[in-house]
C-alpha cells in the first residue's frame, strides 16, 4: 500500500496520529512504517459479543470413570501414536509479562541444584510417551516475532533436550498492535507501531500460513494436541486421553481438574445453548457455583488447563468462523513523541484471541478429568500463586529432581 492510501485508510480509522512522524523518516524506515500498517487486521478493534444461551453442566470422564477404562483408552491411543495421528503444538509464542523475565519463557530456568529449563521438562515428558509408543510425535512450536529467534537459538544450543530435530518444526503467530485507553495505537518510536503477541487463539491459523497444515495432513495427522509452555507437570501426547476422545467420537478434548472451592477463579467447561463453551468465574451465579451431583461434586468444576486435543478436519471446517477478540488493559511502553514512558499503571489494551474460545467452535468436546498435583504447575508468576516457587514445590512432589 502506497502513502495516499494508507493516509485514507487512517483517516477513516481515526489513526491518523500514526503517521505525525513520517516526514522525518529517511526511505526506508517510511517503507517499514507503512509496511506495518498495511499489515493491521483492523477485525480485532470490532466488538464481538459473547455467544449467549442457557449453561448447563457438560458431564465429561471422571478420574474413576478414566481409571475404570484405562487399559483400553490406553490401547487405542498408542495405537493412534504408533499410525502417526497426534501432532504436538506447543504454545510459546507469549511475552510472559506476570512472570518478568528476559528472553522466552522455555528457557527459565527451574532448577535448584542443577538447570532444569521448562522447555527440558515439556520435552522430557514428551520423550517419556515416545519411548512408550517407539515413535516420535512432530513437535509444532508456536514463537512470536519477539521470541522466535531466541527460542530458537536456545533449544538447538541445548540440542532440543534429546528430541529429533527432524520431528520439531517453528512457526509464528501474528502480532497485533496495542492501543492507548482511548483506542489509539500505540507508537513504539518514530517509524514502528507498538506490536504484541495477538493471544493463542491463532494457532491453527498461524499453522495453516506457515504451510504447515499440508505436511501434517500428508503424515496422516488427525490430532493437535495442543497445550501451553508454562505448566511444567505438563502430559503431552497422553494415549489415555487420546484414546478416549477417539472413543468419544467427539471433536475435541479438554484436560480438566476439579476446583479446589466453588469460587476458584478459573474457567470451567459448560455448555452454553447446548454447545461446549468456557465460563468464567465471574459468568456464574452463587447457586451455579455452588451446585453439586448425587456424587457431591461441583456441577460446574472443570477447571481448563491449556490442554486440548482438536480434530484436524473439524478445524479446517471452522477455520474461517471468528471468535470472540479480548481486549486486555496491561501496562504496555510506548513512545511519547520525546522518549519511551514504561508505564507504572496499567495504560493501554491489548487485543487477543483465546485458544479457549475455540472450543464452541468444535461443537463437542471431552471433559477429561486429571489429578491436579500431578499434571498442573502452571508459572504465571515469579512468588505466589501459580509461581516458580508452587511450581518447583509441585516438581518436588512428583518425584523430579530439582
Ligand atoms: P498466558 O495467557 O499465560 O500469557 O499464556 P503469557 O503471554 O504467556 O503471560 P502473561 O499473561 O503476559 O503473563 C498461556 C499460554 O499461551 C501462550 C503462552 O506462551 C502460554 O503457553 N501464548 C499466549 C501464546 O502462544 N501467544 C500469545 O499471544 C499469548
Amino acid at each position: 500500500m502506497e502513502l495516499d492510501e494508507i493516509r485514507a485508510l487512517l483517516k477513516e480509522k481515526g489513526q491518523e496520529h500514526l503517521l505525525r512522524y513520517y516526514d522525518e523518516l529517511n526511505e526506508a524506515e517510511r517503507r517499514i512504517l507503512l509496511d506495518e500498517i498495511a499489515a493491521i487486521d483492523w477485525s480485532i478493534f470490532e466488538e464481538r459479543g459473547a455467544e449467549g444461551g442457557e449453561i448447563t453442566p457438560i458431564g465429561g470422564l471422571s478420574l474413576a470413570e478414566i481409571s475404570a477404562r484405562r487399559g483400553q483408552f490406553e490401547e487405542v491411543g498408542i495405537s493412534a501414536l504408533r499410525a502417526g495421528k497426534l501432532c504436538a503444538v506447543l504454545l510459546a509464542g507469549g511475552q510472559g509479562t506476570r512472570l518478568g523475565i528476559e528472553g522466552p519463557k522455555g528457557a527459565y530456568d527451574i532448577g535448584i541444584t542443577r538447570p532444569v529449563y521448562i522447555f527440558q521438562r515439556l520435552i522430557e515428558n514428551l520423550l517419556g510417551v515416545c519411548k512408550t509408543a517407539g515413535v516420535f510425535v512432530p513437535l509444532y512450536i508456536m514463537t512470536s516475532d519477539l521470541n522466535d529467534h531466541e527460542t530458537q537459538r536456545f533449544l538447538a544450543e541445548h540440542d532440543y533436550f534429546g528430541y529429533p530435530a527432524q520431528e520439531i518444526r517453528f512457526f509464528r503467530q501474528d502480532m497485533a498492535p496495542s492501543t492507548d485507553l482511548n483506542g489509539k495505537i500505540l507508537l513504539a518510536d518514530k517509524g514502528h507501531l507498538v506490536l504484541s503477541s495477538n493471544g493463542n487463539g491463532g494457532w491453527f491459523s498461524s499453522i495453516c500460513r506457515a504451510g504447515l497444515l499440508q505436511e501434517t495432513k500428508a503424515r496422516g495427522v488427525e490430532w493437535f494436541n495442543v497445550f501451553a509452555v508454562d505448566n511444567v507437570l505438563q502430559r503431552i501426547a497422553d494415549p489415555v486421553f487420546l484414546g478416549a476422545t477417539i472413543l468419544s467420537k467427539k471433536n475435541s478434548g479438554a484436560k480438566v481438574v476439579m476446583k479446589t472451592d466453588p469460587h476458584e477463579r478459573v474457567g470451567v467447561l459448560c455448555l452454553r445453548g447446548g454447545v461446549p463453551d468456557i465460563v468464567e468465574y465471574y459468568e456464574l451465579t452463587e447457586e451455579m457455583a455452588n451446585a453439586r451431583d448425587r456424587d457431591g461434586k461441583l456441577l460446574y468444576g472443570q477447571g481448563v488447563i491449556l490442554n486440548y486435543l482438536f480434530r484436524v478436519s473439524k478445524l479446517e471446517e471452522v477455520a474461517a468462523n471468528p471468535i470472540p477478540v479480548h481486549r486486555v488493559k496491561k501496562k504496555v511502553p510506548y513512545f511519547d513523541g520525546t522518549n519511551t514512558v514504561i508505564p507504572k499503571q496499567p495504560n493501554a489494551y491489548k487485543y487477543e484471541t483465546l485458544i479457549l474460545d475455540m472450543v464452541r467452535l468444535m461443537e463437542s468436546d471431552l471433559p477429561f478429568e486429571v489429578v491436579r498435583a500431578r499434571e498442573f504447575a502452571p508459572i504465571k508468576n515469579l512468588t505466589g500463586e501459580d509461581s516458580v516457587e508452587t511450581a518447583r514445590a509441585l516438581l518436588l512432589q512428583n518425584g523430579i529432581e530439582l
